[in-house]
């Protein structure tokens, strides 16, 4: 049976830091934005502190996206930031709110939106692209959850499955919006392609906005360490640049990927630090985790700040879900689903497995340790959440 995989970043700190993406005023301008939307409210952070207990660990916070807009995922933060920022063709300067974007366009003809997804950067695009009145075209990986299709075409975007992986959609998509005309809004760039999702990942800073806030509220500390999970690692990238520019103390951060999605892992593996695809084939239940080739951006910004990269297989995913699910005495309980609890199950396993005992030390998990994870989705495959959480899918591997 597959096992969590971990190496150190060789190449933390040998490039010069520039804060390409992720800074204080970028910040501000995705949150103030962000509060115009229609029942915008900011989404919980919980303290488990019965679990950081158990584990031996100083405190555990988790921020819950699941309470994102009701949409079950952190992902609308970007689509919608991108998309206002194309309707108010007012790059350079302070964007207006979403009321003045639409009165703006009100009269103009409406456009196409298009995208790939696994799900949910699919439905964060169609339910913005809903709000403005415009038209949304999504494109979704073989294999994809039917529930999460009908979501898409429940929020009246023309959706469909393709018979390609997700890389393989991704660039499929690009081609027909190019001859059809639609506008491209993907969450990860390429060559020729980095505008739009610059803005997508500065859409995330929210979630760090936001997080900075509570900590403040509940008088806490900053986090001593951050795990986050990655698919083409502009969610990472983003969160992981913005802590460096916005949090003076110091902090270990470490990127989670799926076993068989491994391309930061591989990256990370890489001799002159030269950007790699997944060596697997994708297959994995953590959706939104499925990803071959990386944001080039985002590892731009990781390469240099990442403490350590770890590939867990999905055992670990649903043991995140269980316990997040089932909490402890008085915690909260957390609904996580399979790409939003993988961190949460990382830790565990990394603090009770004495097989991890080496990387417990070398990642200096210990009882004055902070950790802040991010529940990036809650149940969005409600029928894989029930056979893990109620039927037992994915036991836990035992040496
Ligand atoms: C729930 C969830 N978490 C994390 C991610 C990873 O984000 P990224 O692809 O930017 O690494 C995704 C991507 O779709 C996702 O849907």
């Amino acid at each position: 049976m597959e096992k969590i995989q971990w190496q150190r970043n060789p190449h933390k700190n040998l490039h010069p830091q520039t804060a390409a993406i992720a800074n204080f005023r970028e910040m501000e301008r995705a949150m103030k934005f962000h509060r115009t939307l229609p029942d915008y409210a900011p989404t919980p952070l919980a303290s488990l502190e019965s679990l950081a207990n158990y584990l031996g660990l100083g405190e555990i916070f988790v921020k819950d996206e699941s309470y994102r807009f009701g949409l079950n995922s952190f992902k609308i933060l970007g689509s919608s930031y991108a998309i206002a920022n194309y309707l108010d063709e007012e790059y350079t300067k302070e964007l207006n709110s979403f009321s003045t974007i639409k009165e703006k366009i009100k009269t103009l003809p409406s456009r196409v939106f298009a995208t790939a997804t696994a799900g949910n950067h699919g439905l964060g695009l169609a339910w913005t692209v809903k709000q403005f009145g415009q038209q949304s075209v999504v494109f979704m990986p073989k294999g994809s959850c039917l529930r999460k299709l009908d979501n898409l075409r429940a929020l009246g975007a023309q959706a469909e499955i393709t018979t390609l992986n997700y890389d393989d959609t991704v660039q499929y998509v690009s081609r027909l919006a190019q001859e059809r005309n639609w506008i491209l809004i993907q969450d990860t760039a390429w060559d020729g392609y980095v505008d739009t999702p610059k803005l997508i990942m500065q859409g995330y800073l929210t979630i760090l906005g936001e997080c900075l806030k509570q900590l403040k509220i509940i008088e806490k500390e900053q986090p001593t360490h951050v795990i986050l999970q990655a698919g083409v690692g502009s969610f990472a990238g983003t969160i992981v640049e913005g802590l460096k520019q916005l949090v003076s103390t110091s902090i270990i951060f470490i990127v989670v990927e799926p076993t068989k999605a491994d391309c930061f892992f591989q990256s990370g593996c890489s001799a002159d630090g030269t950007v790699k695809n997944a060596s697997g084939d994708l297959s994995t239940m953590m959706a939104g985790l499925a990803c071959r080739d990386p944001n080039p951006i985002a590892w731009n910004i990781l390469k240099n700040i990442v403490d350590c990269f770890v590939t867990c297989p999905d055992h670990v995913a649903a043991k995140g879900m269980r316990i997040l699910g089932n909490p402890l005495d008085k915690d909260p309980r957390i609904i996580s689903g399979e790409s939003g609890a993988v961190p949460l199950g990382f830790l565990v396993e990394v603090c009770k497995n004495p097989l991890l005992k080496d990387l417990k030390k070398a990642l200096e998990l210990n009882t004055t340790s902070r950790i802040l994870l991010i529940s990036t989705e809650g149940d969005t495959d409600p029928e894989n959440y029930r056979a893990i959480c109620w039927d037992g899918k994915y036991p836990t591997f035992e040496e």
